[in-house]
This record gives C-alpha cells, sequence and structure tokens, in this order.
C-alpha cells in the first residue's frame, strides 16, 4: 500500500500553523517520552526525533530537559525552514535535512530515539524501525507515536473521527493530506510485526487510544538490547 510521505510547501506550512494553536495535544507524546528519559538516568541524554516537522516537540522538549542534546531530523526543506526559526534561541539544537530512510549507520547515536506522527507515512515501516535500532545507543529507548489505519473503525468509530475531522476546520491541502494519511496508515498488527522483525530491539510496551483526534494513535516503546 502506497503511504503518504514526506509534506512539503503549502501542506507543510498548513500543518505548521495548525500545530502552533495546538500545543497541548503534545502533552501525551512528551509524558511518556519524560518517562523514560528519566528511566536512562544520564545527566544529559541525546534524543534524536525522526520527522521533526516544524520543531515544536523540540521547543516543549528543551523546556523540560534544558540539559540534553536535541537533534532533530526531517526531509521537507519547509518545515526544516520553519523549525530552525522556532528554535533559533536554542543554542543545544540540532536541526538537520535529511531522510530518516537514507541516514549512513554512523550518522548519529542517541540515547532517546522517538518520532511523532510520521510512521505511519512510511512506505517501509520495518525500515523505519530499523533506522531508530541503528541510532540507539545500547539500552537506549526508541519511542514511537503515529496513526493507526481507520479501516479498523466501526461506523460508529468512524463517525466520531469524521466530527473531529469537521472540527479541525484546516485548509482544504491539509485536509486531505490528513485524510489520506489515515486511510493508508499501518494496523496495530503491522506496528507490532515490524518491530518484532528487528532482532536489536526488545518491544516494552504499547498504548493505544484516540489521543482527541477520533481515531486510533500507537505509541511503541522499545529498548535497544
Ligand atoms: C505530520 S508531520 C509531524 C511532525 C512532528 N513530528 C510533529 O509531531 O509535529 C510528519 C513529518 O514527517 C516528515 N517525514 C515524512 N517522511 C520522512 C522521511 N522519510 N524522512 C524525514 N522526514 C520525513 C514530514 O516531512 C513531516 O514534517
Amino acid at each position: 500500500m502506497k503511504r503518504r510521505e514526506s509534506i512539503q510547501g503549502k501542506t507543510a506550512l498548513d500543518f505548521h500553523s495548525d500545530n502552533k494553536s495546538n500545543l497541548e495535544r503534545y502533552d501525551e507524546f512528551l509524558d511518556v517520552v519524560l518517562s523514560y528519559a528519566k528511566k536512562l538516568n544520564k545527566p544529559n541524554p541525546t534524543i534524536i526525533d525522526l520527522g521533526c516537522g516544524s520543531g515544536e516537540t523540540e521547543l516543549l522538549l528543551t523546556k523540560k530537559l534544558p540539559y540534553a542534546t536535541i537533534i532533530g531530523i526531517d526531509n521537507s526543506k519547509t518545515m526544516i525552514k520553519l523549525a530552525k526559526r522556532l528554535l533559533k534561541d536554542c543554542p543545544r539544537m540540532k536541526i538537520y535535512y535529511k531522510d530518516i530512510n537514507k541516514l549512513k549507520p554512523d550518522f548519529l547515536h542517541g540515547d532517546l530515539i522517538i518520532s511523532r506522527h510520521t510512521f505511519h507515512r512510511l512506505n517501509e515501516l520495518k525500515k523505519g524501525f530499523l533506522t531508530m535500532s541503528r541510532l540507539a545507543n545500547k539500552n537506549a529507548f526508541l519511542i514511537n507515536n503515529s496513526f493507526v489505519n481507520l479501516k479498523s473503525l466501526s461506523v460508529k468509530e468512524f463517525e466520531k473521527w469524521i466530527d473531529c475531522f469537521i472540527e479541525r476546520n484546516n485548509a482544504p491541502l491539509n485536509q486531505k493530506e490528513w485524510v489520506l494519511a489515515h486511510f493508508n496508515a499501518p494496523s496495530v498488527k503491522e506496528y507490532v510485526k515490524a518491530i518484532k522483525s528487528v532482532k536489536s530491539l526488545k518491544l516494552i510496551k504499547i498504548i493505544v487510544n484516540d489521543e482527541g483526534y477520533g481515531c486510533n494513535t500507537i505509541k511503541t516503546i522499545a529498548s535497544k538490547k
């Protein structure tokens, strides 16, 4: 199935303006990331965010973890430009314009490899988790948070999703992108299978809930063996 990969130009700009007014939407993900950052027990961990978009996660994380080195990677020029602007006053921040599917094995290493709302866009899900694993130091935690396929919804749940979709009231291109990305997203089974197929990873936990988006999202937490 063809997924919706990177968002560019006008669609990226629309996503950015929607994110700005919705920073509380990051809370659930941040809570999980912060709880695993605490478990690392390191004074200055390195956190790598795959598909960082316009940098909201980085901005929020740097406030909570001022001594962490935070690195964002994205392959949308528009998103990178916006992220660099948003994070101009954050000296411990690095933002790279790169495709996460094409990172060289020794490009970077981190203690927490995270990704929010990006993996449902990857055509090769296993490759995404392999990349996470390659970037991870031993005993690092890998936290992915992304959407689950709409096809598992009952008619009632689908109606709820439509209500949330209407409430978004965003720009038409963004709305189209949103529907296609959700329609083509992986199932929970596909996420679990992809992680389990990466031998260097141990799946610790999965959390499936709707995070207020009207359809299921998944958080997968794994550790590097
Ligand atoms: C919906 S946005 C989420 C952005 C951000 N993580 C957030 O939660 O606000 C998905 C991001 O993933 C990026 N992306 C998708 N495929 C990618 C790839 N192969 N390499 C790097 N970035 C990618 C897109 O450009 C986009 O910025």
